[in-house]
């Protein structure tokens, strides 16, 4: 092994096989059908279903019947190449058949579906037209992968159905996925194409998000300016930016959803995320004055007037269209992220806020919200809002969509209100998936396909009837780093598939190592399907390592595909060496890996860093005391290198953190102190920050988080002798919320922060 590595093959130390295969873990049912999201039960028989020209769908007279029984046929003529012919009259001979019908001979539920499959007949029933949708898009999952989304064109296959029975049924009624057209907007062949991985995942909502500070979407016949001027903004290069859905075409995707039994909620944003509103209708704002539609991300102070009748004129007009074009039950207004400064000022809002004996402007968004829902009630249809629509007093019908404080939720749901879950922290596919160092630039974050399987939905807080409330869940696909539709699918695939077990699948049955395996058929369902799917990086060893004589270098099996690897700084390419079994190293090296499935998929390439150490030698100290010494300094330093002049204010604190009373818009922080090492050893040191951070022991730079950004952790590595070093943090704050966590790990020693009682000042 190691023939390709090069330097690497030259300077290690070659064992065999060091570490044991972990047992595997038994999941045949499901795995052997590796239907995603997983059902409620799963049985599988002996034989199989061949289907083949004699092949007959039949199905009951009614239009649900009908119409899932043609999706099937046509998507399995796509596929095969085979047509298979539907018809509603009971076939004499009960062989060689697909049944595909409503039935209401047992009672399954609303999105519910059965499927028999035997060596005869193929089974589904559902008493309701989404849950045979469901049934259907189950069987094309237990067809082989080529089949799934149906447009291979007429390949050949093994086309059987594995003989089982499957009951299935949903955990959660609201099962969603938002994708924001408003930063970038995508052709409507795009937003299909979105619509059909949704079904593909038995995700029941789109929730589309029409209007934006950076783009009006939605063409609305009363106030043609919103796509003449709102639609368009202009690039840093001076290009103009932009487009918007023709009403015909909006009828057209959501006939496209309704077809694949997917409601469509459009969002319409107020008061806030409205400049480009307001820049084709300026008198819509509280200055009236023109601005231009928005370039930069992030959140505008220009927002609708709440004082202006005109405002509640245009809205409503607005409204009645849209209501027009989309069916749902629930128009989603938006609500987040309304800065109040304008209406601070503003003599109309002001004069709204003493006519209504309202509080303060918090109150005012409140106002603004309830009078919204009387009118949308008022047409049979109910309001759907971010959380901040809380923010003084929530409107008495209204659904809430949390994200950003999902504290409040008890408060919610314990008043009687519906609430969806979409936290910032989990169900955000714009932030990254991996490293960022290695990943396509994204908003910020780090989300994981685990983090999305793991969430629980239901806050740990709330009683057995509360918990009724939260009605389910979704994931918001914000599209500002997403320029092209390639780069939607990137970030939302894997990370849909999980979610879509999440979401439908109990927690009793839900299972990541299932899923891990049940997603070796889904890799290669996306690869069928031509989507620009994000493949799990080699996951192993740290990005940074550290090691005295030898380091043992271990990588997990891969989801799907080979793990390629080199020791020379190239890039592995599927002539590269295959990682096959745990191997060491003597030498530093710089490993660079990625995984390459059977399709053809690749992942990012990731460098993983193998430092070879010397033990850097205590310091000794007369008299020291437990603390920490500080020193802040005021300016906007891009770099903690570039923190300089006299410090505003210098004290003792306890631990590496932001001491009380730094904090501001711009500043600098330089963290002194001496850590006491216990043993020999080699010592990972971490800072997590929001923005840069630099860690040092002595004159090494061991962890280097420098630069503004949003909380992001890096790591270093250094062998310490027992005893007293010094250790300084430098930090940097420039905009927003200031963070730093500081942790350390050793071999003897989990990933902890780092503990006052080893922090020491010289007396
Ligand atoms: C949001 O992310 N502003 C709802
Ligand atoms: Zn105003």
């Amino acid at each position: 092994m190691l023939k390709k590595l090069g330097s690497l093959a030259m300077g290690a130390t070659i064992a065999a096989t060091l570490v044991s295969c972990s047992t595997k873990p038994e999941f045949t049912n499901e795995t052997q059908i590796s239907i995603i999201p997983l059902p409620a039960s799963v049985q599988r028989a002996a034989g199989k279903f061949e289907l083949n020209e004699d092949t007959v769908i039949y199905t009951k007279d009614d239009k649900d019947s009908i119409h899932c029984a043609n999706f099937f046929s046509e998507k399995f003529a796509k596929a095969s190449g085979i047509t298979l012919p539907v018809v509603t009259a009971r076939p004499k001979v009960k062989k060689n058949i697909i049944v595909v019908a409503i039935s209401d001979k047992v009672e399954l539920g609303d999105e519910a579906y059965k499927i028999k499959v035997t060596p005869d007949a193929a089974v589904v029933i559902a008493n309701k037209g989404r849950g045979l949708f469901w049934g259907i898009q189950s069987l094309m999952q237990l067809l082989p992968t080529e089949a799934v989304f149906g447009d291979t064109d007429g390949v050949k296959a093994d086309w059987t159905l594995p003989a089982c029975q499957i009951t299935d049924k949903p955990r959660y009624s609201y099962r969603g996925m938002h994708l924001d057209v408003g930063r970038h907007i995508f052709s409507v062949d795009d937003v299909k194409k979105y619509i059909d991985y949704l079904a593909g995942h038995k995700i029941n909502t789109f929730h589309w998000h029409l209007t934006e500070d950076q783009g009006w979407r939605i063409e609305i016949k009363k106030y043609p300016k919103l796509t003449e001027v709102g639609a368009w903004r202009k690039t840093g290069e001076g290009q103009l930016y932009g487009g918007f859905y023709t009403q015909e075409e909006v009828k057209d995707v959501v006939k496209y959803a309704t077809d694949r039994y997917i409601t469509v909620i459009p969002e319409i944003e107020m008061p806030g995320h409205s400049v480009a509103a307001v820049s084709a209708y300026p008198n819509l704002s509280c200055r009236g004055e023109k601005v231009p539609v928005r370039t930069a991300w992030g959140v505008s102070k220009d927002v609708y007037c709440a004082g202006n009748e005109e405002v509640f004129t245009f809205l409503e007009d607005v409204l009645t269209e849209v209501m027009a074009l989309f069916p749902s039950e629930y128009i989603h207004i938006g609500g987040d992220e309304c800065p109040k400064a304008r209406w601070k000022e503003c003599p109309k809002c002001q004069k709204r806020i003493s006519d209504n004996n309202l509080k303060d402007e918090h109150e005012l968004q409140s106002w603004f919200i309830r009078r919204i829902e009387k009118f949308l009630n008022s047409k049979g249809r109910n309001l759907i809002g971010w959380d901040e629509i809380m923010e003084g007093g929530l409107s008495p019908n209204a659904t809430v969509m949390f994200w950003l404080h999902m504290g409040n939720v008890k408060k919610a749901v314990s008043a009687g209100h519906d609430v969806i879950m979409t936290p910032n922290s989990t169900f955000y596919f714009d932030h990254y998936q991996g490293d960022k160092g290695t990943e396509p630039k994204a908003i910020g974050g780090f989300t994981t396909m685990k983090d999305v399987y793991d969430y629980e939905l239901v806050p740990s807080n709330l009683t057995e009837e509360e918990a009724k409330h939260v009605i389910g869940g979704q994931a918001n696909c914000w599209t500002e780093y997403m320029p092209t539709f390639a780069q939607v699918e990137y970030m939302v695939m894997p990370r849909l598939s999980a979610l879509s077990e999440t979401l439908w699948t109990s927690k009793e049955r839900k299972n990541y190592e299932s899923f891990k395996l049940r997603m070796r058929a889904q890799y290669q369902r996306y690869s069928y399907r031509g989507i620009n799917y994000r493949v799990e990086t080699p996951k192993g060893p740290e990005l940074v390592n550290g090691f005295l004589d030898k380091a043992t270098v271990s990588f997990e099996k891969p989801l799907s595909g080979k793990i390629y690897i080199t020791g020379d700084g190239s890039e592995p390419t599927e002539d590269s060496e295959v990682y096959k079994t745990p191997f060491q190293i003597d030498e530093t090296h710089t490993i660079k890996a990625k995984v390459i499935t059977p399709e053809g998929a690749e992942s990012v390439t990731v460098s993983y860093q193998f430092n070879k150490l010397q033990y850097v030698e205590s310091v000794v100290k007369e008299e020291v005391s437990q603390g920490v010494s500080y020193e802040m300094y005021k300016g906007q330093f891009p770099n903690t290198t570039e923190i300089s002049g006299e410090p505003v204010k210098t004290g003792e604190t306890a631990t590496l953190s932001i001491p009380a009373g730094v904090n501001g818009d711009n500043f600098g922080l330089k963290l002194n102190a001496y850590i006491m090492v216990e043993e020999d050893g080699v010592y990972t040191f971490y800072t997590a920050s929001d923005d840069g951070s630099v860690l040092y022991i002595g004159d090494e730079k061991v962890v280097d988080n420098d630069g503004y950004h949003s909380m992001t952790e890096r790591s270093g590595v250094i062998a310490l002798k027992a005893g007293l070093h010094p250790i300084r943090v430098d930090f940097m704050e420039g905009g927003a919320t200031e963070r730093l966590i500081v942790s350390m790990k050793s071999d003897k020693m989990e990933k902890q922060k780092v503990k006052a009682e080893l922090l020491f000042i010289e007396k």
